[in-house]
């Protein structure tokens, strides 16, 4: 089997980003910043419909070595990627106008953009900087590699910039926020927001359950090693992409479902059948369009799986989580799945392989995560079996002659923030 994805330790994440400021810039970075990728336990397609999900933050981070510059210039190097890029704060723009950037300078550069925008720093304000980037997140896995990006530099700019807003949840929501519109303007891609809560909100130790329309977040205690539990990521390298036009058009159809169904967002038809006042099938009744009717069931019944996904953490935290509470856990990820293939039309015949070889081979639950189309499937085994199933899929994937899939077990890790290592 393919050896497990191992994160890097901060000292050496930092260290690599360092080297690659030095042998770039030929000075000494500042400091350095990270911030982790993530992966959603449950609550898939609900942020942009004013939902609830419930990420946890990856051990893998994205670590970014940057000094401030005296003028506007930003200029990029990453391990990842060839070549140094340059922008200008002053003409940077949105995707779309003469003051757009290609590729992914955007994420960086586009969050220095988006802290003025949203008023967090005064016009003209944020200073250029160089800096250089690592990481061991990996790229197009639907593991949020971009987020990490943007919010890593959010909280070197956050620091550099002297705008104190990482210190508490509060802030962090802020720059959140920021992170957000750098990656909906200015690169472009219409996401919802779940990803930069998850890297600068979340906590180790903990999912956070994150309710999309208001902002506000819940610290829920998650220690699945304590149950001998271990959640298995695959990624099955099948490319993943945002800035297409899928993702954008479900946004799209639930939003003129919400204006169908004469409510501000699927939110509150959630809450409607959350709270007895209608059906999941009168609710559908009163939609002509099919396509929005299969979108609708998945919202829906998506966040009513994170309720009662979390009535469940909640009540049997750590070793506790065995017997029916664990089924139940299980059950709920078997579902989600089953939703956002049948009805949200998001997975793809790797995620479909991945899920079921795990689920044959003993998983107790598996499902995608993330946007879909690609991307990476998650499955919750019992710690000892994790090799065991992970080997399966690797075989799978040889038969259905697929690219071989990568492995990482998904601890919930801490959020952005400076590395002092
Ligand atoms: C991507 C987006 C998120 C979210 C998920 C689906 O990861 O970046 O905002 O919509 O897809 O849950």
């Amino acid at each position: 089997m393919s050896a497990l994805l191992e994160a890097w330790a901060d000292a050496d994440g930092a260290a690599r980003a360092r080297r690659l400021f030095a042998a770039t810039f030929g000075a000494e970075p500042t400091g350095v910043w990270a911030a982790p990728g993530r992966v959603n336990i449950v609550g898939e397609h609900t942020d942009y419909n004013d939902g609830l999900c419930l990420p946890i933050a990856l051990p893998h981070r994205t670590f970014v070595a940057l000094r401030p510059r005296p003028d506007r210039t930003v200029r990029l190097v990453s391990a990842q990627e060839p070549g140094v890029r340059e922008v200008d704060l002053d003409t940077l723009g949105p995707a779309g106008t003469a003051g757009e950037v290609a590729g992914w300078p955007a994420y960086a550069a586009g969050v220095a953009w988006a802290l003025e925008r949203e008023g967090l720093a005064a016009a003209g304000s944020v200073p250029g900087f160089d800096a250089a980037v690592d990481s061991c997140v990996p790229a197009g896995a639907g593991l949020s590699s971009s987020a990490a990006l943007e919010c890593a530099v959010a909280v070197a700019l956050d620091d550099v910039a002297g705008l104190r807003l990482g210190g508490d949840d509060a802030g962090r929501a802020r720059l959140a926020d920021a992170c957000v519109r750098a990656e909906n303007e200015v690169a472009g891609a219409p996401t919802g927001g779940m990803d930069q809560a998850a890297a600068l909100r979340a906590q180790a130790g903990h999912a956070l359950l994150l309710d999309c329309r208001d902002g506000a977040v819940r610290q829920v205690p998650l220690d699945l090693a304590a149950a001998g539990l271990t959640l298995l990521v695959i990624d099955t390298r099948a490319p993943h992409r945002l800035v297409d036009g899928q993702y954008g058009r479900r946004r799209r159809v639930c939003e003129d479902a919400a204006g169908a169904l004469g409510v501000p967002s699927l939110r509150s038809a959630a809450d409607a059948v959350e709270s007895g006042q209608t059906t999941p099938g009168a609710v559908l009744a009163l939609l002509d369009d099919d396509e929005q009717r299969k979108r609708v069931r998945h919202v829906v019944s998506e966040i009513g799986r994170v309720r009662s996904l979390v009535a469940r953490l909640a009540q049997h935290p750590g070793a506790q989580l065995e017997g029916s509470a664990l089924d139940t856990v299980a059950s709920g990820l078997d579902a989600s799945h089953e939703s956002l293939r049948r009805d949200y039309e998001v997975s793809c015949p790797e995620l479909d392989l991945a899920v079921e070889t795990a689920r044959a081979h003993g998983a107790r639950g598996a499902r995608m995560t993330g946007g879909g189309f690609g991307g990476s499937a998650i499955a919750l085994v019992d710690s000892g079996d994790a090799r065991h199933v992970a080997a399966a899929v690797d075989r799978a994937f040889a038969e259905a002659h697929f690219d071989a899939p990568a492995f990482l077990s998904a601890i919930p890790a801490a959020p952005a923030g400076p590395v002092r290592a």
